[in-house]
Protein backbone atom coordinates (compact mmCIF):
# COMPACT_ATOMS: atom_id res chain seq x y z
CA UNK A 1 0.00 0.00 0.00
CA UNK A 2 1.78 3.13 -0.90
CA UNK A 3 1.14 6.62 0.83
CA UNK A 4 -0.04 9.44 -1.59
CA UNK A 5 2.47 11.22 -3.50
CA UNK A 6 2.14 14.83 -3.84
CA UNK A 7 1.67 13.82 -7.76
CA UNK A 8 -0.84 11.31 -7.43
CA UNK A 9 -2.83 14.12 -5.29
CA UNK A 10 -6.72 14.16 -6.32
CA UNK A 11 -6.83 17.78 -7.42
CA UNK A 12 -9.53 20.07 -7.25
CA UNK A 13 -8.34 22.53 -10.58
CA UNK A 14 -11.56 24.60 -9.78
CA UNK A 15 -13.07 23.91 -13.26
CA UNK A 16 -15.51 26.64 -14.49
CA UNK A 17 -18.69 23.85 -14.78
CA UNK A 18 -21.48 25.13 -17.11
CA UNK A 19 -23.54 24.99 -13.80
CA UNK A 20 -23.88 28.81 -12.72
CA UNK A 21 -25.12 29.99 -9.66
CA UNK A 22 -25.95 28.86 -5.94
CA UNK A 23 -28.79 30.50 -3.73
CA UNK A 24 -26.98 30.27 -0.46
CA UNK A 25 -30.52 29.65 1.34
CA UNK A 26 -30.50 26.23 0.02
CA UNK A 27 -27.84 24.59 2.56
CA UNK A 28 -29.16 26.95 5.54
CA UNK A 29 -29.94 24.63 8.41
CA UNK A 30 -27.60 21.85 7.20
CA UNK A 31 -24.31 22.72 7.62
CA UNK A 32 -23.76 22.94 11.58
CA UNK A 33 -21.59 26.40 11.23
CA UNK A 34 -22.80 28.82 8.56
CA UNK A 35 -19.56 28.98 6.15
CA UNK A 36 -18.50 32.27 5.76
CA UNK A 37 -17.70 33.48 2.03
CA UNK A 38 -18.86 33.13 -1.43
CA UNK A 39 -21.69 30.37 -0.22
CA UNK A 40 -23.24 32.67 1.81
CA UNK A 41 -25.03 35.39 -0.61
CA UNK A 42 -28.26 37.03 -0.91
CA UNK A 43 -28.61 37.13 -4.24
CA UNK A 44 -27.16 33.95 -6.94
CA UNK A 45 -23.49 34.31 -7.21
CA UNK A 46 -21.36 33.09 -9.89
CA UNK A 47 -19.79 30.33 -7.41
CA UNK A 48 -17.92 27.54 -9.38
CA UNK A 49 -14.37 27.99 -8.59
CA UNK A 50 -15.36 29.99 -4.90
CA UNK A 51 -17.86 27.36 -4.25
CA UNK A 52 -15.20 24.34 -4.96
CA UNK A 53 -12.41 25.82 -2.75
CA UNK A 54 -15.35 26.35 0.31
CA UNK A 55 -16.63 22.35 -0.34
CA UNK A 56 -13.07 21.54 0.14
CA UNK A 57 -12.71 23.04 3.07
CA UNK A 58 -15.82 22.27 4.78
CA UNK A 59 -15.48 18.92 7.51
CA UNK A 60 -16.15 15.57 4.86
CA UNK A 61 -19.02 15.38 7.55
CA UNK A 62 -21.02 17.98 6.87
CA UNK A 63 -20.63 17.49 2.92
CA UNK A 64 -21.85 14.33 3.68
CA UNK A 65 -24.45 16.10 5.92
CA UNK A 66 -25.63 18.05 3.31
CA UNK A 67 -26.06 15.77 0.29
CA UNK A 68 -27.97 13.48 2.83
CA UNK A 69 -29.99 16.23 3.54
CA UNK A 70 -30.68 17.13 -0.31
CA UNK A 71 -30.85 13.53 -0.67
CA UNK A 72 -34.33 13.32 1.41
CA UNK A 73 -35.25 16.33 0.03
CA UNK A 74 -35.47 15.20 -3.39
CA UNK A 75 -37.69 11.85 -2.11
CA UNK A 76 -40.73 14.58 -0.92
CA UNK A 77 -43.65 13.49 -3.62
CA UNK A 78 -42.86 15.98 -7.03
CA UNK A 79 -39.42 16.90 -5.50
CA UNK A 80 -37.03 17.85 -8.18
CA UNK A 81 -33.06 17.83 -8.38
CA UNK A 82 -32.00 20.59 -6.45
CA UNK A 83 -29.78 23.40 -8.04
CA UNK A 84 -26.94 22.51 -5.42
CA UNK A 85 -27.17 18.51 -5.75
CA UNK A 86 -24.01 18.13 -8.71
CA UNK A 87 -22.00 20.46 -6.66
CA UNK A 88 -22.27 19.06 -3.39
CA UNK A 89 -22.11 15.48 -4.51
CA UNK A 90 -19.13 16.46 -6.34
CA UNK A 91 -17.85 17.54 -2.78
CA UNK A 92 -18.41 14.68 -1.29
CA UNK A 93 -16.33 12.57 -4.04
CA UNK A 94 -13.28 14.56 -2.47
CA UNK A 95 -13.35 12.70 0.38
CA UNK A 96 -13.95 9.19 -2.06
CA UNK A 97 -10.87 9.72 -4.48
CA UNK A 98 -9.08 10.32 -1.20
CA UNK A 99 -9.60 7.16 0.40
CA UNK A 100 -9.19 5.37 -2.60
CA UNK A 101 -5.67 6.90 -3.36
CA UNK A 102 -4.91 5.85 0.47
CA UNK A 103 -6.53 2.66 0.39
CA UNK A 104 -4.93 1.39 -3.39
CA UNK A 105 -1.91 3.42 -3.66
CA UNK A 106 -0.67 5.36 -6.36
CA UNK A 107 -2.98 5.70 -9.32
CA UNK A 108 -2.91 7.66 -12.76
CA UNK A 109 -4.47 11.46 -11.18
CA UNK A 110 -6.71 11.08 -14.70
CA UNK A 111 -8.19 8.15 -13.44
CA UNK A 112 -8.79 9.70 -9.81
CA UNK A 113 -10.16 12.94 -11.47
CA UNK A 114 -12.76 11.13 -13.35
CA UNK A 115 -14.05 9.57 -9.90
CA UNK A 116 -14.44 12.88 -9.02
CA UNK A 117 -15.93 14.56 -12.10
CA UNK A 118 -18.41 12.01 -13.23
CA UNK A 119 -21.74 12.47 -11.15
CA UNK A 120 -22.40 9.23 -9.49
CA UNK A 121 -25.38 10.33 -8.38
CA UNK A 122 -27.05 10.16 -11.59
CA UNK A 123 -26.40 6.74 -12.04
CA UNK A 124 -27.60 5.17 -8.64
CA UNK A 125 -31.52 5.19 -7.77
CA UNK A 126 -33.26 7.98 -6.56
CA UNK A 127 -33.52 6.47 -3.36
CA UNK A 128 -29.39 5.73 -2.99
CA UNK A 129 -28.81 9.28 -4.33
CA UNK A 130 -27.43 10.21 -0.25
CA UNK A 131 -25.15 7.21 -0.61
CA UNK A 132 -23.37 8.21 -4.05
CA UNK A 133 -20.25 9.15 -2.65
CA UNK A 134 -19.74 5.70 -0.77
CA UNK A 135 -17.19 3.64 -2.14
CA UNK A 136 -19.92 1.25 -1.95
CA UNK A 137 -21.69 -1.17 -4.43
CA UNK A 138 -25.34 -0.14 -4.95
CA UNK A 139 -28.05 -1.97 -6.17
CA UNK A 140 -29.82 -0.99 -9.56
CA UNK A 141 -33.11 -2.93 -9.26
CA UNK A 142 -34.86 -5.15 -6.92
CA UNK A 143 -33.24 -8.14 -9.10
CA UNK A 144 -30.63 -8.83 -7.14
CA UNK A 145 -28.97 -8.99 -10.36
CA UNK A 146 -27.57 -5.52 -11.25
CA UNK A 147 -25.34 -3.07 -8.95
CA UNK A 148 -23.41 -0.42 -9.28
CA UNK A 149 -20.04 -1.03 -8.50
CA UNK A 150 -18.14 0.28 -5.63
CA UNK A 151 -15.57 3.16 -7.56
CA UNK A 152 -12.78 1.31 -6.45
CA UNK A 153 -13.43 -1.35 -8.61
CA UNK A 154 -13.67 0.16 -11.97
CA UNK A 155 -10.06 2.01 -10.95
CA UNK A 156 -8.68 -1.54 -9.92
CA UNK A 157 -9.94 -2.71 -13.54
CA UNK A 158 -8.90 0.34 -15.28
CA UNK A 159 -5.64 -0.09 -14.43
CA UNK A 160 -5.27 -3.28 -15.04
CA UNK A 161 -5.85 -2.60 -18.53
CA UNK A 162 -3.73 0.37 -18.46
CA UNK A 163 -6.85 2.37 -19.73
CA UNK A 164 -5.34 5.66 -21.23
CA UNK A 165 -6.78 8.59 -23.25
CA UNK A 166 -7.39 7.74 -27.03
CA UNK A 167 -7.74 3.92 -25.98
CA UNK A 168 -11.21 2.05 -26.82
CA UNK A 169 -12.80 -0.20 -24.44
CA UNK A 170 -15.54 -2.98 -24.43
CA UNK A 171 -17.29 -2.93 -21.30
CA UNK A 172 -19.41 -6.43 -21.00
CA UNK A 173 -22.51 -5.65 -18.04
CA UNK A 174 -23.04 -1.72 -18.28
CA UNK A 175 -25.54 -1.79 -15.68
CA UNK A 176 -26.53 1.71 -15.27
CA UNK A 177 -23.64 3.26 -17.09
CA UNK A 178 -21.08 4.84 -14.59
CA UNK A 179 -18.48 3.02 -15.87
CA UNK A 180 -18.80 3.61 -19.39
CA UNK A 181 -19.10 6.95 -18.04
CA UNK A 182 -15.65 6.36 -16.15
CA UNK A 183 -13.96 5.19 -19.08
CA UNK A 184 -15.08 7.93 -21.51
CA UNK A 185 -13.84 10.42 -19.04
CA UNK A 186 -10.40 8.45 -18.92
CA UNK A 187 -10.20 7.75 -22.52
CA UNK A 188 -11.32 11.21 -23.99
CA UNK A 189 -12.38 12.85 -26.94
CA UNK A 190 -10.15 10.63 -28.97
CA UNK A 191 -11.35 7.48 -27.48
CA UNK A 192 -14.27 5.17 -27.76
CA UNK A 193 -16.59 3.06 -25.26
CA UNK A 194 -18.65 0.21 -26.37
CA UNK A 195 -20.54 -1.49 -23.38
CA UNK A 196 -23.33 -3.95 -23.49
CA UNK A 197 -25.73 -4.93 -21.21
CA UNK A 198 -28.78 -7.92 -20.96
CA UNK A 199 -31.40 -6.37 -19.12
CA UNK A 200 -33.08 -3.94 -21.42
CA UNK A 201 -34.03 -1.42 -18.75
CA UNK A 202 -30.52 -0.66 -17.48
CA UNK A 203 -29.81 -0.28 -20.90
CA UNK A 204 -32.35 1.92 -21.47
CA UNK A 205 -31.31 3.81 -18.06
CA UNK A 206 -27.90 3.81 -18.96
CA UNK A 207 -28.58 5.01 -22.90
CA UNK A 208 -30.50 8.05 -21.29
CA UNK A 209 -28.11 8.72 -19.33
CA UNK A 210 -25.09 8.71 -21.33
CA UNK A 211 -27.28 10.84 -24.04
CA UNK A 212 -24.50 13.50 -24.44
CA UNK A 213 -21.24 11.17 -24.36
CA UNK A 214 -20.38 11.40 -28.07
CA UNK A 215 -17.85 8.43 -27.76
CA UNK A 216 -20.17 5.94 -25.73
CA UNK A 217 -22.46 3.62 -28.06
CA UNK A 218 -24.97 1.31 -25.27
CA UNK A 219 -25.92 -2.26 -26.90
CA UNK A 220 -29.02 -4.81 -25.75
CA UNK A 221 -27.57 -7.80 -25.63
CA UNK A 222 -26.00 -10.73 -24.23
CA UNK A 223 -22.32 -10.08 -23.58
CA UNK A 224 -20.76 -13.95 -23.95
CA UNK A 225 -22.17 -14.11 -27.57
CA UNK A 226 -20.77 -9.97 -28.10
CA UNK A 227 -17.28 -11.11 -29.71
CA UNK A 228 -18.49 -10.23 -32.84
CA UNK A 229 -19.27 -6.46 -32.26
CA UNK A 230 -15.88 -5.54 -30.37
CA UNK A 231 -14.35 -4.59 -33.55
CA UNK A 232 -16.81 -1.58 -33.63
CA UNK A 233 -14.65 0.67 -31.01
CA UNK A 234 -11.08 0.75 -32.99
CA UNK A 235 -9.33 3.53 -31.94
CA UNK A 236 -6.93 5.31 -32.88
CA UNK A 237 -4.33 3.57 -30.75
CA UNK A 238 -5.47 0.26 -32.05
CA UNK A 239 -5.06 -1.09 -27.92
CA UNK A 240 -7.63 -3.37 -27.71
CA UNK A 241 -9.12 -3.35 -24.00
CA UNK A 242 -12.17 -5.36 -22.44
CA UNK A 243 -13.88 -5.09 -19.13
CA UNK A 244 -16.32 -7.31 -17.57
CA UNK A 245 -18.71 -6.36 -15.17
CA UNK A 246 -20.30 -9.82 -14.38
CA UNK A 247 -18.75 -12.95 -12.73
CA UNK A 248 -17.90 -15.62 -14.97
CA UNK A 249 -17.17 -19.77 -14.53
CA UNK A 250 -14.46 -19.03 -16.87
CA UNK A 251 -13.40 -16.83 -19.92
CA UNK A 252 -15.21 -17.69 -22.73
CA UNK A 253 -13.49 -19.07 -25.22
CA UNK A 254 -14.98 -16.68 -28.07
CA UNK A 255 -13.38 -14.20 -25.97
CA UNK A 256 -9.96 -15.00 -25.78
CA UNK A 257 -10.44 -15.75 -29.57
CA UNK A 258 -11.62 -12.29 -30.28
CA UNK A 259 -9.07 -10.81 -28.16
CA UNK A 260 -6.12 -9.43 -30.85
CA UNK A 261 -2.17 -9.40 -29.99
CA UNK A 262 -1.47 -6.61 -27.41
CA UNK A 263 -5.01 -6.72 -26.03
CA UNK A 264 -6.01 -7.10 -22.37
CA UNK A 265 -9.25 -8.29 -20.97
CA UNK A 266 -10.18 -8.14 -16.86
CA UNK A 267 -12.56 -9.87 -15.42
CA UNK A 268 -14.05 -11.42 -12.29
CA UNK A 269 -13.46 -15.43 -12.40
CA UNK A 270 -14.82 -18.44 -10.72
CA UNK A 271 -18.04 -20.68 -9.55
CA UNK A 272 -18.14 -19.55 -5.61
CA UNK A 273 -15.06 -17.49 -5.27
CA UNK A 274 -14.41 -15.00 -7.54
CA UNK A 275 -10.84 -14.03 -8.60
CA UNK A 276 -9.95 -10.66 -10.54
CA UNK A 277 -8.16 -12.19 -13.65
CA UNK A 278 -6.50 -10.40 -16.12
CA UNK A 279 -5.79 -12.09 -19.87
CA UNK A 280 -3.09 -10.75 -22.09
CA UNK A 281 -2.29 -11.64 -25.40
CA UNK A 282 1.47 -11.55 -26.06
CA UNK A 283 2.76 -12.40 -29.41
CA UNK A 284 0.02 -15.02 -29.93
CA UNK A 285 0.54 -16.54 -26.71
CA UNK A 286 -2.35 -15.83 -23.87
CA UNK A 287 -0.86 -14.57 -20.55
CA UNK A 288 -3.62 -15.07 -17.30
CA UNK A 289 -2.69 -13.42 -14.18
CA UNK A 290 -4.45 -13.19 -11.28
CA UNK A 291 -5.26 -9.67 -9.12
CA UNK A 292 -7.21 -10.70 -5.91
CA UNK A 293 -10.41 -11.66 -4.50
CA UNK A 294 -13.27 -9.82 -5.88
CA UNK A 295 -17.32 -10.07 -5.54
CA UNK A 296 -19.40 -9.48 -8.67
CA UNK A 297 -22.82 -10.29 -9.68
CA UNK A 298 -23.13 -13.16 -12.14
CA UNK A 299 -23.65 -14.10 -15.47
CA UNK A 300 -27.19 -13.65 -16.74
CA UNK A 301 -26.64 -15.83 -19.76
CA UNK A 302 -28.82 -18.77 -20.73
CA UNK A 303 -26.13 -19.69 -23.19
C1 LIG B 1 -21.96 -5.10 -11.54
S1 LIG B 1 -23.24 -4.77 -12.67
C2 LIG B 1 -22.64 -3.52 -13.71
C3 LIG B 1 -22.03 -2.34 -13.23
C4 LIG B 1 -21.97 -1.34 -14.32
N1 LIG B 1 -20.76 -1.40 -15.04
C5 LIG B 1 -22.26 0.04 -13.77
O1 LIG B 1 -21.42 0.89 -13.91
O2 LIG B 1 -23.35 0.23 -13.23
C6 LIG B 1 -23.12 -6.06 -13.87
C7 LIG B 1 -24.08 -5.91 -15.04
O3 LIG B 1 -23.86 -6.98 -15.95
C8 LIG B 1 -25.10 -7.33 -16.51
N2 LIG B 1 -24.98 -8.68 -17.07
C9 LIG B 1 -24.96 -9.89 -16.42
N3 LIG B 1 -24.79 -10.89 -17.30
C10 LIG B 1 -24.70 -10.32 -18.54
C11 LIG B 1 -24.52 -10.84 -19.84
N4 LIG B 1 -24.39 -12.15 -20.09
N5 LIG B 1 -24.47 -9.97 -20.89
C12 LIG B 1 -24.59 -8.62 -20.67
N6 LIG B 1 -24.78 -8.08 -19.45
C13 LIG B 1 -24.82 -8.91 -18.39
C14 LIG B 1 -26.07 -7.20 -15.34
O4 LIG B 1 -27.40 -7.07 -15.79
C15 LIG B 1 -25.53 -5.95 -14.64
O5 LIG B 1 -26.16 -4.81 -15.10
Amino acid sequence: MGGRSSSNAPVDKGRTAPYVHLDAAAHEGVCARRPEGPLVASSPVLFTVAFRREMARLPAAQRQEWLTALALKMREPGAGEPLELAEVARGCRLSLVEAIAKQLGPFDTHQLNAVLEVPRERFVRREDVGRSADDTPLPLDGTGLATISAPHAYLLSYRLLRLAPGDSLVELGTGSGYGAALAAAIVGPKGRVLTIEIDAALARWARDTLRDEPNVTVLDGDAVSSAAQWGEVRDVRDAQKVVVTFAVDAVPRPWLEALRDGGRLVAPVGKTEQRLVLVERRRGVLVETDHGAVRYVKNRSTR
